[in-house]
């Protein structure tokens, strides 16, 4: 099968012009002007966008709370409708099962058949025994280049203390894995719901006032250190807060590799969503918390700036009725997380491109290219080059539409960004050569998606060796 893409806006992460894409098979084989190669199909793409697909490095489709349990792969063709053509999934650790044992066991069971998307996985660390940190430097043989640490969540599975993530960021470094940090202060965060619990105070938006910033300011800055004591680069995940934001910036301008991320949701959403009327307050329960206005502003200009490198979904689908419910009575109970992966392009695109927050470039950049470098799928995904895969989106900017959950392909019953205005519209979408969306509809099928092994060292390694002493960064 082969495609010819024809005269398109197409968008990279340093440019854009007018061109022709030729993809043979599942791979991009020319780029340029006025290609005209005998193929089996032509689109012409005149008017509208062409993106690579994009990268979303923070989903989550096996996250369990308190027993209950995310919408999984099955509900990944909300991924391919929302422009993202490779997710990475993170897999906790079963109990004494190894990191890529619990991976591909996963894989096998549920994934490989269910994916509409094309997946990696990080891998979560949940028991810090001697065996699992020895199994770290075997992982980006499996494809496995990612593991991530949970500093919050005090007395779930997969809570870290501060040995674990120390020694986990020893253990990678020289293998070239990344260690990815959720960055709170699990012990304060107990003392604080726990206080907001004897108080009364138990509706969702005790939530936010049980995880203020300062738990969040004071992880980071902790896990940096520790970063930087071990010499190892660091990615913390969904960065809420102006002040956190700072911490990660300043960490890098005195020569720590610090990698950051944000999504969608903190660029979209206050704390004061949490505080609806009749329990839709629980429909923002995630963590970190939803902060306020001043940060949302200070998120967009520092994705603008490059002082964060992505924005993600953090997706995670429970449904409202039947499993936010389950703390209706007491906001710890929430199950945490939103989902999100459908509305990523959406967002970036009406608030932050077309009210002129960020340039077309840097969307595709923290929307595919530099997750895929930071991943180790860079090689392959999050670009439209010759010899990548053929991930592309085309996106109609003459379109307007309300985001709604009724139209929405995730599987549960809300969509925390239900009535926000949506400009432009995801209107074809290419997983290695398949059409996936026609005319915005999904027509792929479960099991298109593949699993995508990443290379190790990914882009936190590129400056590996400037990062500097703990000595010379400790702020706290
Ligand atoms: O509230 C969230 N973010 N739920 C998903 C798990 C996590 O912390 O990333
Ligand atoms: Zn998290
Ligand atoms: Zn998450």
């Amino acid at each position: 099968m082969s495609l010819l893409i024809k005269n398109g806006k197409i968008v990279t992460a340093v440019d854009e012009y007018v061109g022709d894409i030729l993809i043979e098979g599942e791979k991009i084989v020319a780029v340029g002007q006025n290609l005209n190669y005998p193929v089996s199909k032509v689109i012409d793409a005149m008017g509208k966008y062409v993106l690579p697909g994009g990268v979303d490095q923070h989903v989550h489709y096996s996250f369990d709370f308190k027993g209950e349990k995310v919408r999984g792969f099955e509900t990944s063709n909300a991924a391919i409708a929302g422009g993202t053509t490779t997710v990475i999934e993170f897999v906790n650790q079963e109990a004494g099962k190894g990191i890529a044992e619990t991976i591909f066991e996963y894989d096998k069971k549920e994934v490989s058949k269910l994916a509409m998307v094309d997946y990696s996985y990080h891998g979560v660390i949940c028991e810090p025994t001697d065996k699992v940190f020895a199994e770290i430097s075997n992982l980006p043989d499996k494809g496995i280049s990612t593991v991530k640490i949970f500093m919050a969540y005090k007395g779930l599975p997969f809570h870290s203390d501060d040995a674990a993530l120390f020694k986990a960021l020893k253990a990678s470094k020289d293998s070239g894995v990344t260690v990815m940090v959720h960055a709170e202060n699990a012990d304060v965060i107990d003392i604080l719901q726990k206080e907001c619990v004897a108080k009364g105070q138990k509706a969702p938006y005790y939530h936010a006032v049980s995880r203020p910033m300062l738990v969040e300011i004071e992880a980071t800055q902790r896990a940096i250190n520790l970063a930087a004591l071990a010499e190892a680069p660091i990615y913390i995940v969904h960065v809420t807060a102006k002040e956190v934001m700072e911490v990660i910036r300043d960490a890098n301008n005195s020569g720590i590799k610090v990698y950051g991320e944000t999504c969608t949701h903190y660029l979209m959403l206050d704390k004061e969503d949490l505080a609806k009327p009749n329990f839709e307050g629980a429909k923002y329960v995630c963590s970190p918390a939803l902060r306020s206005e001043a940060d949302r502003k200070a998120l967009w200009e520092a994705i603008n700036h490059g002082w964060l490198n992505s924005v993600s979904s953090d997706h995670c689908g429970f449904d409202w009725k039947n499993q936010k419910h389950m703390g209706v009575n007491d906001f710890t109970n929430i199950p945490n997380g939103s989902p999100g992966v459908e509305n990523r392009l959406g967002i970036l695109w009406t608030y932050g491109v077309n009210t002129g927050k960020i340039s077309r470039q840097r969307l595709v950049d923290l929307f595919a290219t530099t997750p895929a470098k930071i991943n180790g799928l860079s090689h392959r995904k999050g670009h439209i080059g010759v010899g990548m895969d053929a991930d592309i989106v085309i996106y109609n900017p003459n379109h307007e539409s309300i985001i709604t959950n009724e139209t929405s392909l995730h599987g549960v019953d809300f969509n925390i960004y239900e009535g926000f205005k949506q400009e432009g519209k995801v209107d074809k979408v290419f997983l290695r050569g398949k059409m996936m969306i026609e005319d915005g509809k999904f027509i792929g099928q479960e099991g298109d998606g593949q699993f995508i092994p990443q290379n190790a060292f990914g882009l936190c390694f590129e400056d590996i060796k400037k990062v500097k002493k703990f000595e010379s960064v400790s702020k706290i």
